[in-house]
């Protein structure tokens, strides 16, 4: 099959680490006879620089015409004091609503190569940890209307958190349906005892339940739900949630595993090219050291083969050579531990890309 891939490199370590998936991504097409062409287009920091502005028209135009959308990170010091409506984090969301990404999967898994990364007590880690965070991603408090006004008493600001019914429904399904190709177990998160939009969220929610009674339901409010992914998280296996919400507990969940340069995402429309990038950023830190963990993003275009391209023996074997680095004993810094083998970005991406 031809594919053609918009690769949103970013800002900091971004560039680095999308560099090792396409390094994987060329592999997986040479050894299972597909074409993948590739769309180098600027987000963020670089955009600005640039063109002024976090991302053109242009280069929106180029992710949607694309299969896929690849990214790496976007952001940095240097561009912290743009004004509000240009900060790289601004190109993100209009990706985000452009494509009509509404639905963000963030799995949430613990290599067992890794356990002893996790900050969990050791008992609670030797159980597993395997969750799928399903994140609404183009409504809510993101996207509402929001103001700073002065007032005689002081300045003042506002942001608008608002969910109509057919946003929360379509997330809904999804999480409904995915949790039925997994565990069937979903846990909506909500806030229902103090917010109107978590009220209508959990009436939804409700009523798709009846329509899954395969699927065992659930409701917790945000805050027990953070707590209770720390004190047991195998309780949960799906969990889907608002936008906000969902920006915090992925952080949450994904520190379980204690590696967050280890998670990858899949933000998905109803039609048309999905994106995929590590939920990590863009690490200014560690930029152009070739030290950063490419395996987020790697297992990111595996996501995208698997949801975007249909092509879910290319998507195992990514993640099987994933794995089989980590048996191996390959540690980028951020997940090194006693006798492993330290390495480095692009070794990584290629230790990866030898086993596919
Ligand atoms: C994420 C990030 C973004 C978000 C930022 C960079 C706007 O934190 O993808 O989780 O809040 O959605
Ligand atoms: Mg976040």
């Amino acid at each position: 099959m031809e594919k053609r891939i918009a690769v949103l490199a970013g800002d900091g370590i971004g560039p680095e680490v999308t560099a090792e998936a396409v390094k994987v991504l060329d592999t997986v097409a040479a050894k299972f006879g597909h074409t993948f062409s590739y769309d180098p287009v600027l987000i963020g920091g670089c955009s600005i620089d640039r063109h002024g502005v976090p991302i053109t028209e242009e280069a929106l135009s180029v992710c949607k015409a694309s299969d896929g959308v690849l990214l790496g990170a976007v952001g940095g010091p240097k561009w912290d004091t743009c004004p509000a409506d240009i900060r790289p984090e601004k190109a993100l969301l209009a990706v985000r609503k452009e494509l009509g990404l509404f639905s963000n999967l963030r799995p949430t898994k613990l290599f067992p190569q890794l356990a002893s990364a996790s900050p969990l007590k050791e008992e609670i880690v030797a159980k597993g940890i395997d969750l799928l965070i399903v994140r609404e991603l183009i409504g809510g408090i993101y996207f509402g209307r929001r103001q700073t006004v002065s007032t005689p008493e002081g300045k003042a600001a506002e942001d608008v958190m608002s969910y109509a019914e057919y946003e929360i429904e379509r997330i809904g399904r999804v999480a409904f349906e995915t949790a039925r190709k997994r565990n069937r177990k979903l846990a909506s998160v909500d806030k229902a005892n103090v917010l109107d939009t978590s009220r209508l969220w959990r009436e939804v929610m409700h009523r798709l339940s009846a329509e899954y009674p395969d699927v065992e339901y659930a409701d917790y409010l945000v805050d027990n739900c953070a707590m209770q992914l720390i004190r047991n998280p195998q309780q949960f296996d799906v969990i889907v949630t608002e936008n906000m919400f969902g920006d915090i507990l992925s952080d949450e969940a994904s520190m379980l595993t204690g590696s967050i340069g280890m998670m990858p995402s899949a933000s998905l429309a109803a039609e048309g090219p999905g994106m995929y990038e590590p939920i990590h950023g863009s690490a200014p830190d560690i930029t152009g050291k070739n030290i950063a963990n490419p395996l987020g993003t790697i297992l990111s275009a595996a996501m995208m083969l698997r949801y975007s391209f249909d092509m879910a023996e290319e998507a195992d074997a990514v993640e099987a050579a994933v794995e089989a680095v980590l048996d191996a004993g390959y540690r980028t810094g951020d997940i090194m531990q006693d006798g492993c083998t330290p390495v480095s970005c692009s070794a990584m991406g290629s230790l990866v890309a030898e086993r596919v």
